[in-house]
């Protein structure tokens, strides 16, 4: 490690900023932040400088900078635009043993200003150490969507706290384990609640409560991922998770968590859906934060309802986060609009084949004009809904689109009329997971992004 990481207190240290452009302006912004008294030498100031000086927030000496200023400081910033001045003031600071640092220039620095994620008072500090501010940058803006907004004010209240908990729980072990607890508790619930924290000093025991988030991951690829899912994801002490959920949306989840992949491959039915509900149950009352991983949208063609009947049935509490479902997902990656105010004046989510098989469905209703229509789970099923689809009037013409693996790497799309659906994906051996749009959007789907067009004579003829 090249440099000692520190958080300084410098409220009460005399602070130099040499230059009055943008980027002492930025400096002085941090430091005006961390409380300091700050003085500019600088023969100029930029306009949001001067008006912080004549509302006397920074003290400025108007002309260029002398050797002799360095003694009267204890931590100096060079943020001229001119080298020779950076390098002087460098030069002299530094024989005078002084913290001093040269704006973008490590060399000439004996100290460095890491990039922040602020949540006063939780601050993480991220640095290259100089040898690549932009990869700390990009790391922050990582971090700054990764961090509740809230953090700061949890980490303020909870110190409002550190007396009672410690006169509860003198022992440090004990009490370290309820932070951890109630951290667990305070961040599932996405915020601080005194009520909370009351009851659970006034409980016998600090065995953390457990709950469970139904989750969505997304149609695949791992950037599609809300936010809200992620921040649960790296919470959660048990991922309970299906088999459409890539490895690449796994990998982001908190590291030493238990995964429990309890996917149902088709003819394997290791995780009957019975049994899916009792783990989940189970884990939750063992006082586990329990992430239910579905792909997609948790709450779309996902047994969502039989889940939340369990864990409600058990009294425990469960949180819906939404995630993109699949249509989305694929329509997007195949570039097209699920609705038009010309083509299509609504969308219909519908599931290729009902609990009780494919004649409970309601064509009637399905085949209504200027609608799209987003089968999931059509793979096995384009033979019938083609037929029960035109019988029930839908043209042989009618535009299709079947998206597999959409958003995913392995993405592929198929073009067909109606009339030629079920031939063109037995052709092109299309496999689960796949989506099928059916509607007058579809001809928008750009010729680059179809993999496979039936041939024109197919076409014609359909
Ligand atoms: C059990 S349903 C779950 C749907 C999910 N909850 C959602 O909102 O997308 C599974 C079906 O979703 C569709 N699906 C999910 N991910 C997909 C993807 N990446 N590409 C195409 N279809 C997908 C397929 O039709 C698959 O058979």
């Amino acid at each position: 490690m090249d440099y000692f990481p520190v958080f300084a207190k410098i409220s009460d240290r005399r602070c130099l900023v040499v230059g009055g452009g943008a980027v002492a302006e930025r400096k002085i912004h941090m430091l005006r932040k961390a409380q300091a008294g700050v003085t500019v030498i600088s023969p100029d100031l930029s306009p949001s400088l001067r008006e912080l000086h004549l509302a006397g927030d920074l003290v400025w000496i108007e002309r260029r900078f002398r050797p002799a200023d360095i003694s009267e400081f204890d931590l100096i910033i060079a943020a001229t635009s001119d080298e020779a001045v950076n390098q002087e003031v460098s030069r002299v600071a530094r024989r005078e043993r002084r913290l001093v640092n040269v704006v973008d220039a490590p060399a000439l620095s004996n100290f460095i200003s890491p990039a922040i994620v602020d949540r006063t008072p939780l601050v993480v500090a991220i640095s290259s150490s100089g040898a690549m501010p932009v990869l700390a940058r990009r790391i922050r803006a990582w971090m700054e969507s990764l961090l509740p907004a809230n953090l700061g004010d949890i980490a303020r209240r909870a110190n409002c706290w550190r007396e009672r908990v410690k006169a509860r729980f003198p022992d440090l072990d004990q009490r370290r384990r309820f932070w951890d607890a109630t951290l667990d508790r305070i961040l599932a619930a996405g915020g601080w609640s005194d009520r909370k924290l009351q009851d659970a000093l006034q409980q016998e025991k600090d065995a953390p409560e457990g709950r469970v988030f139904l989750v969505g991951a997304g149609p695949g690829d791992p950037d599609l991922l809300t936010l809200k899912a992620l921040q649960v994801m790296q919470q959660a002490d048990v991922i309970v998770h299906d088999r459409l959920v890539s490895p690449g949306i796994l990998e982001r989840a908190r590291r030493d968590a238990e995964f429990i992949n309890v996917g149902k491959t088709p003819g394997s039915h290791r995780f009957t859906q019975a049994r899916i509900n009792r783990l989940i149950v189970e884990l939750a009352s063992e006082g586990k934060v329990v992430c239910r991983l579905k792909g997609g949208d948790p709450a779309l063609f996902a047994r969502a309802s039989e889940e939340l009947a369990a864990l409600r049935g058990a009294g425990i509490e469960v949180t819906i986060v939404p995630g993109i479902t699949a249509a989305s997902g694929c329509a997007a990656a195949a570039g097209i609009p699920l609705t038009d105010r010309d083509l299509a004046h609504g969308l219909t989510l519908s599931t290729a084949h009902c609990k009780d098989g494919i004649d409970c469905m309601d064509f009637e209703s399905l085949v209504e004009a200027n609608r799209t229509l987003a089968f999931y789970m059509p793979v096995k099923h384009l033979g019938v809904l083609q037929q029960k689809l035109i019988s029930h009037g839908l043209s042989q013409s009618a535009s299709c689109a079947i998206v597999e693996n959409g958003t995913r790497d392995d993405q592929r799309i198929l073009r067909a009329s109606l009339g030629q659906l079920a031939r063109t994906a037995a052709r092109a051996s299309v496999k689960a997971p796949a989506m099928l749009l059916v509607g007058d959007v579809v001809d928008q789907i750009p010729a680059s992004a179809v993999d496979d067009q039936p041939p024109i004579a197919a076409r014609s003829a359909a």
